[in-house]
């Protein structure tokens, strides 16, 4: 899931708060409009920063931690709140381990609910990460299609795979991938589609 879609912090929130009174005193009213003034400046800011930021990192000019700590920002003006907890920041992309089991297509289907899909692995740190998190998971690959071209969920055909050594071995019967010996570098293996695990978004 990339950070680039993420909208705006509302100005309406700055301005807020309670307005109990009818007729404010005319010191009040002046004070006000300070504050809103001083709270629309900040968010502004803020939306300022943090696009600045997100460009930079496009050109790797910024850090992991420097996107993360943005992030907590734009979270900060409510945006995030309605997204589920528990995402990890990794390489530029946000991940997610369920908690619960699903079918591999459930599975799929819950990623692409949350703006993201199932995660697809590119390189070996990708792989390290995954394999970091100790748990039986369904990634974004399939040869549901054709049997045995395997693909990852955003169409990109496999060419670097960390199969565990005789996978994949379920011919039409195992259509799905997912991370199964993750103490091994070479954790993939096939499975049929219909059970359920957790699985890992990105
Ligand atoms: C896949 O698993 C489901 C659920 O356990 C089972 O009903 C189905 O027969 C299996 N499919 C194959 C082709 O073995």
């Amino acid at each position: 899931m990339g950070y680039v879609n993420l909208p705006e912090p509302s100005v309406t929130t700055a301005a807020g708060g309670g307005d109990k009174g009818n007729h404010p005193a005319p010191g009040t009213k002046l004070l006000r409009l300070v504050g809103v003034s001083f709270g629309l400046l900040c968010i502004l800011q803020v939306a300022v920063n943090v696009c600045l930021r997100l460009t930079l990192y496009y050109q790797n000019a910024v850090s992991d931690m420097e996107v993360f700590y943005y992030y907590q920002i734009v979270c900060l003006s409510e945006i995030c709140r309605k997204r589920p907890q528990g995402w990890r920041i990794f390489g530029g992309s946000a991940y997610y381990i369920s908690s619960t089991e699903k079918t591999w297509q459930e599975s799929r289907t819950y990623c692409q609910s949350v703006g993201a899909d199932l995660m697809i692995i590119n390189s070996k740190e990708e792989q390290d990460f995954a394999n970091s998190f100790q748990t039986y998971m369904w990634i974004g690959l399939t040869d549901s299609e054709t049997e045995g071209r395997w693909k990852w969920v955003d169409g990109s055909p496999l060419t670097t795979s960390y199969w565990r050594d005789g996978e994949p071995n379920g011919k039409t019967v195992e259509n799905c991938g997912d991370i199964k010996t993750f103490t091994a570098e070479k954790s993939w293996n096939d499975e049929n589609c219909s059970h359920s695990h957790k699985w890992i978004c990105e």
